[in-house]
């Protein structure tokens, strides 16, 4: 359960939208004696409670969310465990946003899991993420087939990555192919300027003139060109870098640093920070 303490974006679920939108309490399920992020009592005679589906359906829903799962090492470190613990505490924190995501209809999710960097950590870390990231597919790639759940992954197929997590991915992309209800595509050995490095390969390999190359013809060769940007890309565990994430894709989405530790992070968290999209204005150079 989502509380303020810990460390939470704490949003007044009763407040209207700046455009005048409103979000209305629609369960009723207020939780009494929630506190407020400076851990005082709320003084609203509407008690602040953790935000369901319901109250952000009324506003603008993200077409696209990406997520930088971050903190897992910090919260085992917090708890004097290993690291490793942490990437398998994540495990429930992804499902949770993935149910989240489909409670509010959102079609595209992206989970960066792994980046090309990321072979920079301890060996024994590394290996134990190529193993967990199979393991969670071995786990869960039938539930989220039930649940209509697409899963792709993007990112760079190098000899790094181990044969057995390369043949769990594909099997997972096979089971679920034909799924439409969200994509979920996992950037597993992703990284940003790899893909623009790898697009502007394909470029040259097609032998695309310089007077050709174009924003288009640069998208055309991403890993996944039918994948609309992010609307809004959430990171965990209060650090405000991008970190080599969908460098391309990013450049307007809105973005939001929720003080949460990724394994603590739950649906709840994904409508606090879909609430703070709704009261964004995007101009996307323009003027309003
Ligand atoms: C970027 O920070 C964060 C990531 C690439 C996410 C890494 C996530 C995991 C290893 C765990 C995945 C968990 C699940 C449940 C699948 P960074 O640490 O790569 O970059 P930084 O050094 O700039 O902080």
């Amino acid at each position: 359960m989502f509380t303020p303490a810990q460390g939470g974006v704490v949003v007044d679920a009763y407040s209207p939208h700046p455009a005048g939108r409103t979000a209305p309490p629609t369960t009723g399920d207020s939780v009494p004696g929630v506190q407020s992020a400076d851990g005082n009592p709320t003084a609203s005679s509407a008690p602040a409670r953790p935000l369901v589906a319901a109250d952000v359906r009324g506003g603008p829903i993200p077409k696209h969310i990406g997520c930088v799962m971050d903190g897992n090492g910090r919260w085992a470190n917090r708890r004097g465990l290993p690291r490793t613990e942490g990437h398998g505490a994540g495990e429930a924190a992804l499902l949770d946003a993935v149910e989240g995501a489909l409670e509010l209809g959102i079609p595209w999710l992206t989970m960066y899991a792994f980046s090309t960097e990321n072979w920079r950590r301890p060996a024994d870390e590394v290996r134990y993420l190529m193993g967990f990231n199979e393991g969670l597919l071995a786990r869960r790639r039938d539930e989220l087939n039930e649940k209509g759940v697409r899963i792709r992954f993007a990112g760079r197929r190098d000899w790094r990555v181990p044969k057995r997590v390369l043949r769990r991915m594909d099997e997972s992309v096979a089971l679920t192919e034909k799924n439409r209800r969200m994509t979920l595509t996992m950037a597993f050995n992703y990284g940003g300027r790899a893909e623009i490095v790898d697009a502007v390969r394909a470029l040259v390999a097609d032998g695309v003139p310089a007077n050709k190359v174009d924003e288009k013809a640069i998208r055309s060769r991403l890993y996944y060109p039918d994948m609309p940007d992010p609307d809004l890309v959430i990171r965990t565990s209060g650090e405000t870098r991008i970190s080599n994430f969908l460098l391309w894709q990013l450049a307007y989405s809105e973005l939001v640093f929720p003080d949460v530790l990724w394994p603590d992070f739950r649906r709840e968290h994904l409508f606090d920070a879909v609430r703070e999209y709704q009261q964004r204005q995007r101009r996307y150079g323009g003027v309003t």
